[in-house]
């Protein structure tokens, strides 16, 4: 099968410091992919170069991604409009006109549990309802590509469960590829049919995970590791 997205000994330097090196991986059409690591380690970064926002400064990424949807970590809405045309607006250079946009709005922020809250500014909305209208976003363009950074980070754990489930509907019925970025290796297993590790710059180990047994025992491990890479970073920041 033909990758959707390979990287080939990709290197990122900011102002000369070295973030990533040398990286190698290559993701399917349709992958749920998990990425974990701690804070700092390139997360954002291998996001981004995806999006094609960052240039690498060696080696090769080849995509056959068409249209990414890419919810940031911090959430990046338009502050003078509201949820709905928040989400309504990209679809307009899509071929929608504003009405079938307005409409599809609509029905993406209910999916995330935000009628009634259409008309709202997101000044006038809580940290959590703003990721949500960025996801409502993400989905109503109805991506070949998803990027997803921390998406959940502002949320409950309760409410986090109710989007996981809405998230997992969604690919079920709208298969799309995933890069689902988070600290947190129990959200991750609950949506990613493939995890990835970074521990430091360019060494990403992608853990089996084949079924729910193999989820559960390799989890402790890998949280143990985790911990332990984290504490590692935790000196230089
Ligand atoms: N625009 C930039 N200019 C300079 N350095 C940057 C820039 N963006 C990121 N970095 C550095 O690159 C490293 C990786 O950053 P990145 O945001 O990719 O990490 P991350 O894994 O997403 O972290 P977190 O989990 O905290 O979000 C950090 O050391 C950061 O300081
Ligand atoms: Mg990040």
């Amino acid at each position: 099968m033909m990758p959707m997205i390979q990287f080939k000994q990709v290197g990122k330097r900011y102002n000369g410091i070295e973030v990533i090196e040398n990286l190698c991986f290559s993701i399917h059409k349709n992958d749920v992919i998990g990425i974990l690591g701690p804070s700092g380690v390139g997360k954002t970064t291998i996001l981004k170069m995806i999006a094609d926002l960052v240039t690498p400064s060696s080696g090769t990424i080849i995509s056959h991604a068409k249209r990414i949807a890419y919810v940031f970590q911090e959430p990046r809405v338009l502050p003078w409009k509201t949820a709905l045309d928040n989400v309504a607006i990209p679809l307009l250079p899509l071929g929608y006109n504003y009405k079938q946009a307005r409409e599809k709005a609509a029905e993406q922020l209910g999916k995330m549990g935000l009628r009634g809250y259409e008309g709202y500014f997101p000044v006038q909305l809580s940290g959590g309802m703003i990721q949500r209208v960025s996801l409502a976003r993400a989905f109503a363009i109805e991506p070949d590509t998803l990027l997803l950074d921390e998406p959940f980070s502002a949320l409950d754990i309760g409410l986090k469960k109710v989007l996981l489930d809405m998230i997992k509907e969604q690919l079920k019925a709208m298969p799309v590829t995933v890069l689902y970025v988070s600290h947190m290796p129990e959200e991750v297993v609950q949506i990613a049919n493939r995890i990835f590790m970074l521990f430091s710059k360019g060494i990403m180990e992608e853990l089996p995970v084949n079924t729910d047994e193999l989820i559960k025992t390799k989890l402790s491990d890998f949280i143990d590791k985790y911990r332990t890479a984290e504490t590692a970073v935790l000196p230089n920041g």
